[in-house]
């Protein structure tokens, strides 16, 4: 077959903060860069993060510095992170930040001029820069300005399938087709960046879009690099759970940043009740010493409805499986009876819109219904923290698509500075790449044939099975035996069903034809979405202890023993029903003065 072609220095795949960032970087060292999206310029899963970018800039705290945010942010993981992407992040966010101001971003301000800054969990000061409750959308907006403006090659609604290598197994480009015509293309790079965001649509409640579908971290996986800690999965413990039609969809962290509170059933305030033992000692036990800690840092404790993410999600699915939820199976989220109007509508105008419009509540009169929902991906493909170079020669990664940097467990705010911080690494080190020369000449044309033939497989059945029963089977299977709390007999169940799943996706069956066809599309997909669930599987199985988004009944504390490497998968054959096989990759030892930082938190 011969096939529509294009050639590229730099590929990038996704268009969400860390894919643009990265374009901007290779262009503007003079690269010719394709931008590829499945979606739309502009529609990306960063819009969903909505509370704000952390980075110490010390403007509402000065005491705040990157010392302070590393800590923060390696305490958060439950210290699996990739040390050296964790201090690289809390060095570099702070001029990403401000570098987005001059081209563009509309920081909301302090009195005095300064970007502002808002509380979030996990985060000792005051630290996310943010746009009221619309950041993400904001970086975004910023950036595809920026990527247009300086000529970049955009690719819109074009799905991309596979990475294809050249003869010696350097990435030598991807193929992929249209949605609009199902026609294939082909684009040869010298090299690659995956920016494809995470992989939430394999859960039946999640934040994320249609587009979450882990196809990165499946590519990668084929393609021969490595995924890391796939089992650490965040649930965002603040979740529409009412009306079911928007069940998932995100409420931001920032509500509780800025003095929103959680309530069950009984009208308490049960995140006292909840507090781990490595977060005692700074968080306060009244309700009185939590409200004065919104007036000054420096002196109070902190209120226990800003502990991370993992631990807060744990605490409401307990309050829910104790009878003390909501009508809809979440709890309360309250911010009318702690700020007046005007502040809410001021400070979160989407969720006023989003409550008002969606669920005909009030916020600034009523509380809201929220539950945990999928809403990132920790584990990811393994990089180097530099260059955010893979394991396989020209392929490079940056954003939720990779692991290592949030460990265990992200604290909010920590996504948009990574994806600024390592979009911009991964352009760089892509440039370096192609610049110092040793690149792939020609694809694989076997590689493009093999992955056209795939895809086109499920129009050639007689019959078979409609892409969407099996996408919702899987998301209910996963929903109900990978969620927030784990046991080995549910992982084992999950296990066999994946298997049976993998028969399934054998006999898929897609009627009409190619062009706009979303049964087909989603045909497309399935794949990548089993891909990332064998691997979160195998890896929550594996991993009998408890740590940040990943807790076993079974296995209720963190074990020391399992601090000391990631769970790192990789594919036996490069194709989606190749065997997985896991194993242990040291993780890197921390260098004594920032062993010393972290020690000195404890
Ligand atoms: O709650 C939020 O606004 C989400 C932020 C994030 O995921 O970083």
């Amino acid at each position: 077959m011969t096939y529509e072609h294009h050639e590229y220095d730099v590929v990038i795949i996704g268009a969400g903060g860390a894919g643009l960032r990265a374009a901007v970087e290779a262009k503007q060292q003079g690269l010719s860069v394709a931008l590829i999206t499945k979606s739309l310029l502009g529609k990306a899963h960063t819009v969903m993060a909505e509370g704000g970018m952390a980075a110490a800039m010390g403007n509402v705290y000065p005491e705040d510095n990157w010392k302070v945010h590393f800590r923060d942010t390696m305490r958060g993981g439950k210290y699996l992170n990739n040390y050296r992407m964790a201090e690289l992040h809390a060095k570099e966010a702070p001029q990403r930040v401000l570098e987005l101001e001059q081209w563009g971003a509309l920081f909301d301000r302090t009195k005095d001029g300064k970007i502002q800054q808002r509380d979030f969990g996990g985060h000792r000061y005051a630290r996310l820069a943010h746009v009221g409750d619309r950041t993400g959308l904001e970086l975004i907006r910023t950036l595809q300005q920026k990527v247009v403006s300086m000529g970049t090659d955009v690719f819109m609604e074009c799905k991309v399938l596979k990475l294809v290598h050249d003869l010696e197994g350097r990435i030598a480009g991807c193929v992929a087709y249209w949605r609009a015509t199902g026609e294939f293309v082909t684009f040869s790079a010298k090299a690659v960046i995956l920016a494809t965001g995470g992989s939430g649509k394999s859960w039946k409640f999640t934040s994320n879009s249609w587009e979450g579908t882990g196809d990165g971290h499946a590519m990668a996986l084929w393609a021969g690099a490595k995924l890391i800690d796939m089992e650490c999965i965040q649930f965002h413990p603040t979740g529409m759970v009412w009306p079911l039609s928007v069940r998932g969809l995100l409420v931001t962290e920032g509500v509780r940043g800025d003095g929103g509170v959680l309530r069950n059933s009984e009208g308490k305030r049960f995140m006292f009740n909840y507090v781990a033992d490595m977060f005692r000692a700074e968080t306060a036990e009244t309700e009185e010493e939590a409200d004065k800690w919104y007036d000054d840092h420096t002196a109070g404790r902190r209120p226990p409805e800003l502990l991370p993410r993992d631990e807060v999600a744990r605490a409401i699915n307990a309050e829910v499986k104790a009878g003390r939820g909501s009508p809809h199976g979440g709890v309360y989220l309250d911010i009318a009876s702690r700020r007046s109007p005007e502040f809410i509508r001021r400070r979160l105008p989407s969720m006023y819109h989003q409550f008002m419009e969606l669920a005909g509540v009030d916020i600034t009169k009523e509380p809201m219904e929220i539950g945990p929902t999928n809403h990132y991906i920790m584990g990811g493909v393994q990089v180097d923290a530099e260059s955010a170079e893979t394991a396989v020669p020209g392929l490079f990664a940056a954003g939720e698509v990779t692991g290592g940097m949030h460990g265990a467990n992200r604290l909010g705010g920590n996504s948009l500075s990574d994806l600024i911080v390592f979009g911009r690494r991964a352009g760089l080190g892509a440039v370096a790449y192609v610049q110092a020369g040793a690149v792939a000449r020609e694809m694989n044309m076997a590689e493009v044939e093999a992955a056209v033939a795939e895809a086109l497989a499920p129009f050639d059945a007689e019959e078979g099975e409609n892409p969407y029963d099996i996408q919702r089977d899987l998301q209910e299977m996963m929903q109900a035996n990978v969620g927030i709390i784990r046991t080995e007999s549910e992982l084992l169940e999950a296990a066999a069903a994946l298997d049976a799943f993998s028969d399934r996706l054998k006999k898929i069956k897609v009627k009409g034809g190619r062009a706009y066809n979303p049964g087909w599309n989603l045909a497309t997909d399935l794949p990548a979405m089993l891909a990332v669930c064998q691997c979160v599987t195998r890896g929550a199985t594996l991993r009998q202890e408890s740590r940040g988004g990943h807790t076993r009944e079974d296995y209720p504390n963190a074990d020391p023993t399992f601090a000391t490497f990631n769970l790192a998968h990789r594919s036996d054959g490069g194709n989606w029903d190749s065997p997985i096989f896991t194993e242990r990759s040291p993780l890197l030892p921390i260098p004594a003065e920032l062993k010393a930082l972290l020690e000195e938190a404890h």
